[in-house]
């Protein structure tokens, strides 16, 4: 699928198919994220893939999105903040912005593969670090379920772009 086109369809998918995510797709998702620049290249992060039903169970219930445990995989994005390149002017660790680019890498290759996911940051952060089993200096940063849309979600207005961008010449 061309560039853009993968962006203009990519949406937040929060109904999905019981069916399997391809094992070819999966890698080069996590080849797409593996090639996501970071800071100084720190690349503080792993992605974890739980395909394990009593881990997928474990991680929808505290969550509370009841959508993650339709997929068959949840996607997990993990960061280590000490690992992460630091701002000089205020001490500030960047990880956050390299969690990010690396997350939209997943889910802009999964929508190029035909997969649907959706971002996921509305959770207690040591709650599912301790339901998945993650320690310092790791943490769950943002997740996403992974699979195949079931029906398509209803569309939304984004700003125009006289709103959002500025040339400045
Ligand atoms: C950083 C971030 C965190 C998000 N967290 C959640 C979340 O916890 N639950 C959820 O259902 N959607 C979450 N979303 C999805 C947004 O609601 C969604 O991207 C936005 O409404 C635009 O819709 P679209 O992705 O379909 O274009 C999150 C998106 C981003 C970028």
């Amino acid at each position: 699928m061309d560039f853009y086109e993968t962006i203009r369809r990519r949406r937040s998918i929060r109904a999905y198919k019981s069916d399997h995510v391809p094992t070819n797709a999966l890698a080069n998702i996590v080849e797409a994220a593996r090639l996501a620049p970071s800071a100084c290249n720190r690349q503080p992060w792993k992605l974890v893939a739980v395909t394990n039903a009593e881990m997928r169970k474990k991680l929808c219930a505290v969550c509370k999105q009841e959508f993650l445990g339709e997929a068959p995989v949840i996607l997990l994005a993990l960061g280590a903040a000490e690992n992460s390149w630091k701002r000089a002017c205020d001490d500030h660790h960047i990880v956050e912005i390299d969690l990010g680019i690396m997350m939209e890498h997943v889910v802009l290759a999964a929508a190029a593969e035909g997969l649907g996911t959706c971002w996921v940051c509305a959770y207690d952060v040591p709650a599912v670090n301790a339901a998945a089993g993650v320690s310092a200096p790791w943490s769950v940063l943002a997740m996403s379920p992974l699979g195949y849309a079931s029906g398509e979600p209803t569309p939304l207005d984004r700003k125009p772009i006289s709103e959002m961008f500025e040339l400045w010449d």
